[in-house]
């Protein structure tokens, strides 16, 4: 996986003060969704605590029309809850969950910290059975560790 040499390339993005806080999201979810083949969808959702809901804040790949998931609806909504990753090898087999197209086979949610509070997450779908591993997860945790550097 090109994941170190992705890291610097995500700091770039990050350090560049010249663009909103959203604009370097997108273009976050922009570098990953087209560095590594098995992402296919790559978006972040922030919480509204006092609404309990989640709301998609910038993404890569196709619009969804889940912009807005409430807490304990779906993956994302379990990890708002849960405060842990959540990593899906196969979404057919899980009840608790919101489909966003039908071709997405597997799929990983791992919350972003500020200050020790769970505030968002990042969402990744894939379009490939069961690819996801704890070099994923390692490395979207210190994604989302530099992230909330800016927020
Ligand atoms: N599948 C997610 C919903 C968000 S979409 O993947 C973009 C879930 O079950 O929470």
């Amino acid at each position: 996986m090109p994941f170190d040499s992705l890291k610097s390339r995500v700091n770039t993005i990050l350090a560049n003060e010249a663009e909103t806080v959203d604009q370097r999201l997108t273009e976050i979810c922009e570098l990953l969704q087209t560095t590594v083949g098995y992402y296919d969808w790559v978006g972040f959702y922030f919480a509204n605590e006092a609404e309990r809901t989640l709301h998609l804040r910038a993404f890569a790949g196709e619009p969804t029309d889940h912009t807005v998931i409430p807490f304990g609806k779906g993956i994302c909504g379990q990890v708002a809850e849960s405060n842990q990753n959540f990593v899906v090898p196969d979404v057919k087999a899980q009840t608790n969950y919101i489909a966003c197209s039908i071709y997405v086979k597997a799929e990983i949610v791992i919350p972003l910290f500020k200050e020790g509070k769970n505030i968002g997450q990042i969402d990744i779908d894939s379009n490939t059975a069961n690819p996801f591993s704890v070099e994923d997860e390692r490395f979207l945790e210190w994604v989302n560790t530099q992230i909330a550097e800016i927020l």
